[in-house]
């Protein structure tokens, strides 16, 4: 099985082509590496010691997407090419749609012209906004509050329609809760370009000395200690719902929707706690304003892909924290 892997240079990318390598899948990686290095796919090859196609495309440029359906039996798509900051998606959010919708519309098209019509798409947790009660189920109201999250929802609804237009189409939304962590070796893990927008690496990074504190934004939510609540899941257990996800688009399901996430929620406090202690480094911080958008807490009752894909997650926020630590540790540079 030959799996096209768009966006499989970045973070959750490459762990997912990990799991996809040691799986035996075929993998072709398509990335414009526009917020990634192509140096994590020589490491993905170190640690699987399988090798995978390459090309450094863009899905804006339709030609390139069919220079490498034309070169490759793919069997399913896994789409996770997409611009992904929340802030900077308020700045620029012509930036966003083109890219996320345009680029997915492309990929799209070029599938359906290759009829090869089964994929899984990274959706987010996003779609929900704010949740009436917690856990957050698939069947939950949906909502965006930002262009980011607006293009997740809208490209779920260009998905549901073309599943009701052709019925051959299998398609799985997963809607991921917070990744955090890395890979076991530290070969692999987040390398944001810049200052983190994201609590896990902004934290390390202070851990590491490259930035002098954290701002937590605002302890006054309605959570046990006053800061936001997340479902943070390691990156390895994301990766792995991938994996259960795709035998059973082979089956020919139509459209999924799962939730991946662990159904437990922790506290921006937790966090920093979780990461002293792996790091042994104490994290100073300040609270600070809430940031605008931000609500109190959002986890999954990720019951239904547990039931229908047998997939739950393994690993805890100890690993979590051990493993985003042991990659910041040995790359204090990311790629770089
Ligand atoms: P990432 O930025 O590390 O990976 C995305 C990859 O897509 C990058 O390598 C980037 O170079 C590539 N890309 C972007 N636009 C492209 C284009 N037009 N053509 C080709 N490649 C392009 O992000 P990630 O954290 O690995 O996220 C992967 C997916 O999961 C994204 O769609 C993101 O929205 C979604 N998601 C992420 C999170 C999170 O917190 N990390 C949460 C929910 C959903
Ligand atoms: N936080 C801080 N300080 C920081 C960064 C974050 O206190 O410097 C807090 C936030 O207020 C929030 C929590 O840490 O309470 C988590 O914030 P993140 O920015 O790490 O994550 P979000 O839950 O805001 O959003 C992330 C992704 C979205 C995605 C969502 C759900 O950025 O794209 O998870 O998957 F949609």
């Amino acid at each position: 099985m030959k799996i096209l892997v768009t966006g499989g240079a970045g973070y959750i990318g490459s762990h997912t082509c990990v799991e996809l390598l040691n799986e035996n899948y075929d993998i072709v990686v398509l990335d414009n590496l526009s917020n990634s290095s192509k140096e994590s796919l020589n490491r993905v090859k170190n640690i699987t010691k399988k090798s995978l196609d390459f090309y450094k495309a863009d899905l804006l440029d339709k030609k390139q997407i069919i220079a490498v359906f034309s070169e490759h039996k793919i069997d399913a798509v896994i789409h996770f090419a997409g611009l992904k900051a929340v802030g900077e998606s308020v700045s620029i959010p012509l930036r966003y749609f083109h890219n996320n919708i345009t680029g997915t519309l492309n990929l799209l098209a070029v599938m359906d012209e290759f009829n090869v019509k089964n994929i899984v798409f990274s959706s987010s947790a996003t779609v929900y906004g704010d949740p009436a009660s917690l856990p957050i189920k698939e069947d939950f109201p949906l909502s965006a509050t930002n262009p980011y999250g607006r293009t997740k929802l809208m490209i779920e609804e260009i998905l549901q329609d073309v599943y009701i237009s052709d019925k051959n189409w299998n398609i799985a939304l997963l809607r991921y809760f917070n990744p955090v962590g890395a890979h076991k070796s530290g070969e692999i893990g987040e390398d944001p370009f810049g200052i983190p927008n994201n609590l896990m690496p902004y934290i390390s990074q202070v851990a590491i000395g490259h930035l002098p504190w954290l701002s937590v934004f605002g302890n006054d939510y309605n959570t046990p200690d006053g800061t936001g609540v997340r479902d943070y899941i390691h990156v390895v257990d994301l990766a792995l719902g991938h994996i259960k996800t795709l035998p059973k688009l082979f089956t020919n399901p139509g459209l999924l929707i799962y939730n991946l996430g662990t159904g437990s929620g922790y506290s921006v406090l937790e966090m920093i706690k979780g990461l002293e202690a792996a790091s042994n480094k104490k994290i100073p911080y300040k609270i600070v304003d809430r940031r605008p958008g931000d609500i109190d807490a959002c986890f999954a009752d990720p019951a239904k892909a547990k039931e229908e894909l047998g997939w739950e997650t393994k690993k805890t926020l100890t690993d979590m924290c051990k493993d985003a630590w042991n990659w910041q540790k040995k790359n204090p540079k990311g790629y770089r």
